[in-house]
């Protein structure tokens, strides 16, 4: 036997136990003639006292930072405890020791503040996984893992599992492909989700479904994406949006209760796409903070039935607002004492190429109701009261303003908003706001291709009350320049977002189950019938035999899990991600194949 306990398992109730504990050297202290070894494994670290005869011996056989020890001896209370170490009251005094193995010099130090950078750490990544900060992320991964499934099994969820190789039919991201030998020139694609595979379970009756599931995407990256990532993937027969919405804010909460013991009874806001986009500038409003966007100039296009929030219109004088299409603002709280300094550096901010405005035009309203504008010269005092009522601004406050094209400018100021939240401490990672965004647009508008596009993706229905304009108009756009005049701008779709203090955790929607109108929509995406049979025969036959009425929602897991841990990077909650450029730098990978691995795939590599 190894061990008869872990490393983290003793306290002072085992004084006097007799102990066999195996792991790692985390640090060595000579004292004197005495030796003190900290040794780890997953569950904790336990101080071992080496006495004078064991430090001569290990003076003949040096141990280092990450041996394999084992270590025989007696439990005993330490004369300087510990109380920052689980095992801190405790020691073992040790009779005999065993190297298991030995290791050579860690490149990093296996610490929570360690002097590994990104790259390193990656490369190393079995080294970094040692580290108690990342051991915790998993631990907290596989919590939420365990309670996904308690509460889908205990809802009558059957876990089924779907094919990794499959057919490319992109629509949105890019597929990743697998050429297959045994069909010569013919490629699967790795499943950007198992989206189709579910709704064809639902037409098999297994009619609430889940699949905790690797989704592989070859896009962009960020700091909340991984090429290859995993989802809470689920689907419901026989339900309307609002049995989703019921459902699935109970998986959450759930989970918020057994991994991080917070009984989150709050009712789940709703908010309308259309009001995040207006009041926070973006489709995943972070809620934990106030500070709304006030809409003083907007185009009519972009919020048709919005009034601007000045009483009359912004007036005239000021070249900037003039000449802008949209202006924006919002009032900071409290910062109306901003120095020079810390305003021209927020002008810098905005001017970065990220944010990409060309000033920032800010309103101090000072505690004793004087106000200094960045652009005092244009408008009378009773213009500027009057800016500043539309902005609910309070003495104390400074408004920033932002001008611009329409869809730059919201996006700049919603960008504003979050780091100035950022910036007084109001974004806290301890506190959890969710929030279902509704009534999406169900089409987008490509400028590249000029046509619609699937803004969640093709099988997403129309909510119930826009079927008809659906049906009834021709997806044609004849007027490119006002596309947003054409009837299918307006359609709604049955979807659903759910939002975690500004991040999208999750998103689904009610499909559609008749053949005629899945066959309009690939239509409505400018995808002729052929095309649509190639690409989604199956599910346009699977239709015809008799398919329920169904919908559900897929969470991103690591997302959830790296949030709940109080961090927007997924990397560290996955035990071996891959770096910004898509690299797995451990494995080196992606890497060339040799020469006979192309030609038993029939492929030939373009020359560079
Ligand atoms: P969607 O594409 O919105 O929906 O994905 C669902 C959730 O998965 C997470 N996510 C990602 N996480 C990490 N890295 C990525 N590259 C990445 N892309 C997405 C997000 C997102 O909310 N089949 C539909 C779901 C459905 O309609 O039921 C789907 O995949 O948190």
């Amino acid at each position: 036997m190894y061990r008869t306990d872990t490393c983290g398992a003793l306290r002072i109730q085992d004084k006097g136990k007799q102990t066999t504990l195996a792991g790692w050297v985390q640090t060595i202290r000579k004292f004197g003639a005495i030796t003190f070894i900290d040794l780890r494994d997953r569950y904790g670290i336990t101080q071992l006292l080496f006495g004078e005869d064991l430090t001569k011996q290990l003076e003949q056989q040096p141990l280092g930072r990450e041996f394999v020890l084992q270590a025989m001896g007696t439990v005993q209370e330490r004369s300087s405890k510990n109380p920052a170490l689980a095992t801190g009251d405790i020691e073992v005094n040790v009779v005999s020791y065993t190297i298991l193995n030995k290791s050579a010099t860690p490149p990093f130090t296996i610490q929570d503040d360690t002097d590994g950078g990104d790259d390193l750490r990656l490369k190393y990544r079995y080294l970094d996984l040692r580290r108690n900060a990342v051991k915790k992320n998993l631990d907290l991964r596989y919590a939420v893992n365990r309670a996904a499934r308690n509460y889908l099994h205990n809802h009558g969820f059957m876990d089924i599992e779907t094919p990794f190789l499959i057919k490319s039919t992109p629509e949105g991201a890019r597929d990743f492909v697998v050429p297959s030998r045994m069909n010569e020139g013919q490629f699967y694609a790795l499943p950007q989700s198992p989206q189709t595979f579910k709704q064809l379970l639902m037409v098999s009756g297994y009619d609430r479904y889940y699949q905790i599931v690797k989704c592989f995407r070859d896009e962009d990256l960020r700091a909340d994406r991984q090429p290859e990532f995993t989802q809470i993937d689920c689907e419901m027969s026989f339900v309307e949006q609002e049995d989703i919405l019921e459902m699935f804010e109970g998986l959450i909460k759930y989970i918020f209760k057994e991994v991080k013991g917070i009984d989150y009874t709050d009712n789940v806001g709703r908010m309308s796409w259309e009001d995040a986009m207006w009041q926070y500038g973006n489709d995943k409003p972070d809620i934990r903070f106030d500070m709304k966007i006030s809409n003083l100039k907007f185009p009519s296009y972009a919020f048709p039935f919005k009034k601007p929030a000045i009483s009359g219109e912004l007036p005239q004088g000021f070249k900037v607002f003039d000449e802008a299409e949209t202006v924006v603002a919002i009032a900071i709280p409290g910062c109306s004492e901003y120095s020079r300094k810390q305003t021209d550096e927020l002008t810098d901010w905005v001017k970065r190429p990220q944010i990409g405005m060309k000033g920032l035009a800010f309103i101090k309203y000072s505690a004793d109701g004087t106000v200094k504008s960045s652009f005092d010269k244009f408008y009378t005092e009773a213009q500027f009261k009057n800016i500043l009522d539309a902005t609910g601004a309070l003495p104390g406050d400074i408004v920033l303003i932002l001008a611009g094209t329409e869809e730059r400018t919201r996006k700049a100021i919603s960008e504003l908003r979050l780091e100035m939240g950022k910036r007084l401490g109001l974004r806290k990672d301890d506190e959890f706001k969710l929030l279902w965004v509704l009534d999406f647009p169900l089409f987008e508008y490509s400028e590249e291709d000029n046509r619609w596009v699937a803004r969640h993706h093709p099988f997403t229905s129309p909510r119930p009350a826009d079927i008809d304009t659906m049906i009834n108009n021709s997806p044609e756009i004849k007027n490119a320049a006002n596309y947003l005049a054409h009837p299918y701008a307006s359609i709604k779709a049955n979807a659903y977002d759910m939002v975690l203090n500004g991040n999208e955790i999750g998103g689904g929607s009610i499909r559609i189950f008749q053949r005629s109108l899945q066959e309009k929509m690939f239509a409505a995406l400018g995808m002729g019938i052929d095309e649509a049979l190639h690409k989604f025969g199956f599910l346009l036959g699977a239709f015809e035999y008799g398919a329920p009425p169904h919908g559900g929602i897929a969470f991103g897991f690591d997302r959830l899990c790296a949030l709940l841990g109080g961090s927007e990077s997924i990397r560290d909650f996955i035990a071996f991600p891959k770096n910004n450029s898509g690299r797995d730098v451990m494995l080196d990978a992606p890497s060339t194949i040799d020469e006979k691995q192309l030609d038993e795939l029939s492929l030939i590599l373009k020359d560079r």
